[in-house]
């Protein structure tokens, strides 16, 4: 079943939504508690947006949980978002299987314990076949890296005899990008009220409308993913025009 066939979608989309989680630390502080309360309050509004988006006939969607820079943060936090990564795999997966939910981590995989590493392939593999909606876990992701390591794959391929030089194009780089097999997204969400798209998913996003809402993460609810799906909707009406069957307008910068 396509989006535009899902109650409360409508033909337009988004049928890929990336939302970038920012503003844990300042939900906190706000409230006189330490920062790792306002990640663990994230969690609980990222598994109420699985739901919601779920809901609301999203087939994509793409959250930033690390970056490859969040390793500069205090170790303690690093090692408190690893542990809040892995009880939400563990926690979460029977119930995210149990409703269709296909699981997909994308980011570099060499810097992440052996534990966490065999987790992650753990859910990818139950959840491989799942027709539901995807959920996918940016986690140690960074767009450069991501980039910089699919140009190592073309460049072994090249190497190799696999692909000429001269036959490079913009499939060959995005077929190694770690979300190959993944459409764009046509909307990116930021919360928080920051307006930068800091490393995420920067070739995927070359099309992409941006929302950026003041709500902070933990807050995010229903009412603020639809707003800003009405938003996304309402630009669309307004540069309407020639749409790809996803709802993407064409030929508008
Ligand atoms: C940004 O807020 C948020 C993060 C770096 C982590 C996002 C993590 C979650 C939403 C919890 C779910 C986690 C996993 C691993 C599944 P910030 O800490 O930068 O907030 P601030 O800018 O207000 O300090």
């Amino acid at each position: 079943m396509s989006a535009g066939q899902r109650p409360g979608v409508q033909a337009a989309g988004p049928s890929h939504v990336a939302v970038i989680m920012d503003g844990n630390g300042r939900w906190a502080q706000l409230r006189g508690l330490p920062r790792h309360e306002g990640h663990r309050r994230g969690l609980e509004a990222l598994r109420r947006t699985v739901r919601n988006a779920s809901d609301l006939g999203i087939e994509i969607l793409t959250v930033y949980s690390f970056s490859t820079e969040n390793w500069r943060r205090p170790a303690a936090e690093v090692s408190f978002l690893m542990t809040l990564l892995k009880h939400f795999i563990e926690k979460d997966l029977t119930e995210l299987g149990a409703a269709g939910v296909r699981v997909r981590v994308i980011g570099g995989r060499s810097d992440l314990a052996p534990d966490l590493r065999r987790l992650v392939e753990h859910a990818e593999a139950t959840t491989r076949d799942n027709t539901g909606m995807t959920l996918v876990v940016a986690f140690n992701y960074g767009s450069r890296d991501e980039i910089v390591r699919a140009a190592r794959r073309l460049a072994s391929d090249v190497a190799a005899g696999r692909i000429d030089a001269g036959a490079i194009d913009e499939s060959s780089l995005s077929e190694r990008l770690d979300t190959a097999d993944l459409p764009d997204p046509e909307l990116v969400i930021r919360t928080s009220g920051e307006t930068r798209i800091s490393n995420f998913l920067l070739w995927q996003a070359a099309y992409a409308e941006f929302v950026f809402t003041p709500v902070l993460w933990p807050d995010f609810d229903r009412a603020a993913l639809e707003e800003a799906l009405t938003e996304y909707r309402r630009r669309e009406r307004r540069f309407g025009g020639v749409s790809e069957p996803s709802g993407r307008n064409v030929g508008v910068a």
